[in-house]
């Protein structure tokens, strides 16, 4: 009887949610995309919810309609279908670009009276561009660039007063240029078309160019000398090799995707910080090295496969390369592995793109790597959004965390306003991390290693608990030199290559990890007396004399009732730093150990300082 209603209940909150979904929207996309070629990642699944796990499918907040489809490099081919998309009358953005859609420019979207940013660039469109373009006044963004688009440039385009960027190059537009006064442009591109006459007076704030290519007369163009609107759009953020630079066109086709989940954990927490920012904003000199091995796996990727990123099934917005490079990227940090990103992309979307080099494995291994790690979704482990393998480019992207990695919490420049984390976020990050690491190795048949477990490659989950990122990487790289690397501080030292790391190797570096929180010590640091010291034999010489108090970090010695607690991480975090790799426990055998330290708990004074790590500072960028 009680099951029965439950059941009734559950199926009614089904068919509620299902109701709550904008059924025509829905009909009119898949009558778009059924009478198109596509690409065969998209997950337009019609038993699934168009505005919870459509892949470029935005819906408004209420979900009562899709206000944005963006669908770049999906290698959609042919005409876009009469009265499909049309049907989408709430829509905002349409990004088609950087696909081989053929065809007029499509009548049915003058009914698309919302539209603010229409992006159909890199396309085969052909023949006279639209006469009016006043029935869109709310368009913000037009750029119907690299196609075919022939005839003349529509007066009516001075009507959209809120336009700001123009961009019509590459293409075989012809006649004069319109005398366009709006002062709002800001982006103007008319480059490589078959123009005539001169550049009407309004426009000569613009770069010449704007305007070559064409057969103008006496263009008298004031280059960029307007300091109020930066010309150049900014491209190469993410910087490019010394000669092969990163080949925008060549890799326009791909998409990222990022997902819902990845949306929901950028919102959710903010602290301004910046991943290994230990590491610094370093200068991108991109070494040139070419490996060999990757040329053997270029044979085996077939044609089709090329520059498309493979993302992972999630995934919900999509982007292509092309956003990728305009987006501001910043280095967060460089490891032994690559460079690493953050790349704020449209619809203020963060991610994290972490350029490989030194890749040693071909296309296929390196695939079944990602698969693999693509598909751990567990609460301590950071999802895998997508991965990209051409000869020249490796990139694997992966969610933003605001709040930075644990080394940066650490040992990161104190900002103003920043505590340093207390005893109960050092607790919580520490038990995450190994509930993480021991799912990992339970993965691929008990046989993955993630090989890399480092304060830089562990963030805070919505909870505050440990979430291990950087999986399965260090089995497919070149392998990493002893000396020198802050990295050797966390490596077992039986592990000679790093590409042979074992279970009881990752809970080695798991140990020195736990060590490095008791401490809050860099595994490999520098004495004022220029000394180098391996915090795992430090730690172990101090327990030895039976000075075991001074190991602890003194920020954590304001936190009252805790030295039980401390003393009993440190006994987990010596065992598992054990030199031989017999002796050290297994993962699963730390999880219970770390899980047992809070069972003991009787402090009254912890609820205070838990409640004061729960509250994330809200970042107002
Ligand atoms: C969607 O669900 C219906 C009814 O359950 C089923 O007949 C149909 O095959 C499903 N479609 C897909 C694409 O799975
Ligand atoms: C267009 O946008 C306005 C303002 O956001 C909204 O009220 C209106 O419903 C939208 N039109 C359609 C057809 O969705
Ligand atoms: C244009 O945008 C404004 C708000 O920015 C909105 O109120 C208006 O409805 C939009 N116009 C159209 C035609 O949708
Ligand atoms: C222009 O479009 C073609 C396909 O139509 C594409 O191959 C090329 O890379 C595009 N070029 C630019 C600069 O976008
Ligand atoms: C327009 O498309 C071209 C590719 O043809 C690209 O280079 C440019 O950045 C785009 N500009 C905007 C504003 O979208
Ligand atoms: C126009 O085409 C040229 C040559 O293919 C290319 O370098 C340029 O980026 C293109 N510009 C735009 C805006 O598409
Ligand atoms: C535009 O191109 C089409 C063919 O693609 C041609 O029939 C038409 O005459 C051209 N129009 C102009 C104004 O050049
Ligand atoms: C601008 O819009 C107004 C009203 O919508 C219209 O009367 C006028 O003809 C338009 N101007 C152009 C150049 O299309
Ligand atoms: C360029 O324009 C001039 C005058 O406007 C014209 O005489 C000439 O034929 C044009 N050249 C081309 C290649 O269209």
């Amino acid at each position: 009887m009680d099951n029965k209603m439950f059941l009734l209940f559950i199926f009614s909150a089904v068919l509620v949610s299902v109701e709550a979904e904008p059924v025509q929207d829905k009909q009119a996309l898949l009558d778009f995309l059924n009478s198109m070629n596509h690409s065969p990642h998209l997950n337009w699944d019609e038993n699934s919810s168009v505005c919870q796990t459509w892949r470029g499918v935005t819906c408004n907040t209420d979900e009562s309609r899709v206000i944005a489809i963006r669908l770049p490099g999906a290698g959609l081919s042919g005409l876009i279908p009469p009265n499909t998309l049309t049907r989408l009358s709430a829509l905002e953005t349409v990004s088609l670009r950087s696909n081989g859609i053929t065809g007029f420019f499509p009548d049915g979207f003058s009914e698309l009276k919302n539209l603010t940013s229409l992006y159909l660039q890199s396309n085969k469109f052909f023949g006279p561009l639209p006469l009016d373009f006043s029935v869109w006044n709310n368009l913000t963004v037009v750029n119907l660039s690299n196609n075919s688009f022939n005839g003349s440039i529509p007066y009516s385009i001075s009507n959209l007063t809120q336009l700001t960027s123009l961009v019509l190059a590459n293409n075989s537009l012809s006649g004069v240029i319109p005398d366009i006064y709006i002062p709002s442009l800001q982006e103007l591109n008319l480059a490589n078309n078959k123009l005539n006459g001169v550049v009407p007076k309004s426009l000569l704030r613009f770069p010449s160019w704007a305007f070559s290519g064409n057969n103008l007369t006496s263009v008298t163009t004031v280059s960029s000398l307007s300091p109020a609107f930066p010309m150049k759009p900014p491209y190469n953020a993410i910087p490019s090799k010394k000669n092969k630079g990163l080949n925008e066109t060549a890799l326009l086709g791909i998409i990222i995707g990022v997902c819902s989940l990845g949306f929901a954990v950028i919102a959710g927490v903010m602290v301004l910080c910046c991943y290994d920012y230990a590491a610094g904003v370093v200068e991108p000199v991109m070494k040139s090295k070419k490996n060999e091995v990757s040329s053997k796996a270029e044979s085996s990727g077939s044609r089709e496969d090329k520059n498309k990123i493979v993302f992972f099934e999630d995934c919900k917005l999509a982007f292509d390369l092309e956003d990728l490079l305009r987006a501001s990227a910043e280095i967060l940090g460089k490891g032994n592995f690559g460079t690493t990103y953050k790349a704020a992309l449209e619809d203020a979307t963060t991610v994290v793109v972490k350029r490989l080099k030194e890749v040693s494995v071909g296309k296929r291994e390196f695939q079944q790597q990602m698969e693999v790690v693509g598909k751990i979704k567990h609460d301590n482990v950071d999802t895998l959004r997508a991965y990209y393998y051409s000869k020249d480019e490796k990139l694997v992207v992966s969610d933003y965390y605001q709040q930075g990695s644990v080394s940066s919490m650490l040992h990161g420049q104190r900002r103003e306003g920043r505590t340093s984390l207390d005893w109960d976020s050092r607790l919580k990050i520490a038990i995450g991390t190994s509930r993480g690491i021991a799912h990992i190795h339970t993965q691929q048949g008990g046989k993955l290693v993630h090989g890399n477990i480092k304060a830089s490659n562990i963030f805070l989950n919505s909870q505050g608990y440990g979430c291990v990122s950087d999986i399965g990487l260090a089995t497919l790289m070149s392998p990493i030199p002893s000396p020198g690397t802050r990295a050797t501080g966390y490596r077992a030292p039986e592990v000679t290559d790093t590409r042979k790391a074992t279970h009881s190797s990752d809970v080695y570096s798991f140990g020195v990890l736990l060590l490095e929180l008791l401490t809050g010590k860099s595994p490999i640091y520098t004495t004022e007396g220029e000394q180098v010291v391996q915090l795992v034999r430090w730690v172990n010489s101090v327990v030895r004399e039976e000075w075991t108090a001074e190991v602890f970090d003194v920020e954590l010695l304001k936190y009252p009732n805790i030295e039980e607690e401390m003393v009993e991480m440190l006994q987990i975090g010596m065992a598992c730093a054990a030199r031989m790799p017999d002796q050290r426990p297994k993962m699963d055998e730390v999880v219970r150990m770390m899980e047992g330290i809070r069972r003991t708990e009787n402090r009254p004074s912890s609820t205070e300082s838990r409640s004061e790590a729960s509250t994330p500072t809200i970042d107002a960028t």
